[in-house]
């Protein structure tokens, strides 16, 4: 069991010292995007005020610099998530566009009307709808795997959908609303069996958890650099390289062709191939710096210390009646809410007055919230900077906001 030392890891961030309504910030929507270190804003300054140049294009000090950088950036990321090659590593602008990239390169060419894709009822929108796209263009079978009533995956029912028609399984490592850590390493077993694919959805893990993608054996991974510690504008696309050698481009231009004729173009050697015009170079450098800064504190610690504050905070929630909990108790630190009378959204207009800052609505997966009967709920989400202290000022004020309302007679 490992310990962070929270308050030195907070020094690194200067906007925890920002007021907001006369209060001490409390930030508690790290799952929508987190904040940055000044490591990875000293990165990408000292990228565009020594090294500024464009990649590939040219034989001159910065552009080789450059061009190093951003190598080493996808170096990193290989590493981050043990992929056998940095060859593997595709930047994109975040998530969606890398789950994007997979239905248009893969989707709209190897698969056929009739094949089938399975997702999950609790999936985000980003990896919900570019599936929905190819059932609409191309009338290929979308399948959700049910949840269990504590939010966690039905698999009796996904291993009753599975069949030789299943292409592709696209499921979220952990829930942006529950917290809830799927069993990826299983489910990805069980498509393989059948001969699918398997796309993990890792925008919530990789902030959180250890990943390795040649251990759970995925066939692709997406996740964001901002929710991460990162800069916003980049994202990871891991593929297995036979995969993405066979797949065709999904953007095409400059940077990405071997040749191009009058007749046509090739494309060139991974992951350049993917990487169409000129990328967020300076991006890439500050996600390895976040990446670094991770690494330095350790995985392993940082979700120690995230399940902690949830399990602390849970058992708080849980004393207050009019509180109604979403998802299984093993959880990352994010825990989604409502209380009995108050919508969402008045909770986290009230927690703002106090300087707490959550998040409320559908958190851009209504067919999850549709599934418990609801149509919001208010979300708390931590990271290796908060602290136990925090988590006491949010129960506080949620306790005040509670009482204010029934003095009103809402409740
Ligand atoms: C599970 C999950 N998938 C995908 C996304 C989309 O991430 P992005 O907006 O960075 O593309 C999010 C963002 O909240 C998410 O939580």
């Amino acid at each position: 069991m490992c310990k962070i030392d929270v308050d030195r890891i907070r020094k690194d961030f200067p906007i925890l010292n920002r007021e907001i309504n006369g209060h001490k910030l409390i930030y508690l929507d790290n799952a929508a995007t987190s904040q940055r270190p000044w490591q990875v804003a000293q990165a990408v300054y000292d990228f565009y005020t020594k090294h500024n140049a464009n990649i590939h294009r040219g034989l001159h000090t910065l552009s080789e610099e450059a061009t190093e950088m951003y190598e080493e950036a996808h170096r990193a990321v290989k590493e981050f998530i043990n992929a056998r090659t940095w060859e593997e590593i595709i930047f994109t602008r975040n998530t969606t566009e890398a789950i994007n990239l997979v239905a248009y390169s893969l989707g709209v060419r190897r698969f056929k009307p009739g094949d089938e894709i399975i997702i999950t009822m609790m999936e985000h929108h980003s990896n919900m709808v570019p599936w929905q796209m190819l059932k609409d263009l191309y009338g290929i079978k979308l399948h959700y795997i049910k949840l269990r009533p504590d939010g966690t995956l039905d698999l009796e029912h996904y291993r009753s959908l599975l069949s030789p028609n299943t292409k592709l399984v696209s499921v979220a490592h952990v829930s942006n609303v529950l917290g809830v850590i799927n069993p990826v390493k299983e489910i990805i077993k069980l498509a393989h069996d059948v001969g699918a694919l398997v796309l993990i959805d890792a925008a919530q893990s990789a902030p959180h958890l250890k990943l390795d993608v040649q251990d759970i054996d995925c066939d692709f991974m997406a996740f964001s650099g901002h929710k991460m510690l990162g800069p916003t504008g980049i994202g990871v696309l891991y593929g297995k390289k036979e995969l993405l050698e066979e797949m065709d481009p999904f953007l095409r231009g400059g940077d990405m062709i071997k040749q191009v004729k009058i007749e046509g173009a090739s494309w060139n050697d991974l992951p350049w191939k993917f990487e169409a015009g000129t990328s967020n170079i300076a991006g890439g450098i500050g996600l390895k710096a976040a990446i670094e800064y991770l690494q330095n504190i350790g995985m392993d610690c940082i979700f120690e210390h995230e399940k902690a504050l949830a399990k602390y905070t849970i058992n708080k929630l849980k004393e207050i009646e009019e509180v109604k909990l979403f998802g299984p108790e093993e959880r990352i630190g994010v825990i989604s809410f409502i209380v009995e009378g108050i919508s969402p959204d008045l909770v986290g207009i009230a927690m703002n007055e106090k300087g707490i800052a959550i998040r409320t609505g559908c958190h851009c997966a209504q067919p999850l919230h549709e599934f418990f009967g609801i149509r919001g709920t208010a979300r708390a989400s931590f990271y290796l900077y908060n602290t136990f202290e925090e988590a006491d000022k949010f129960i506080e004020r949620l306790k005040e906001i509670i009482a204010q309302s029934k003095k009103i007679n809402v409740i």
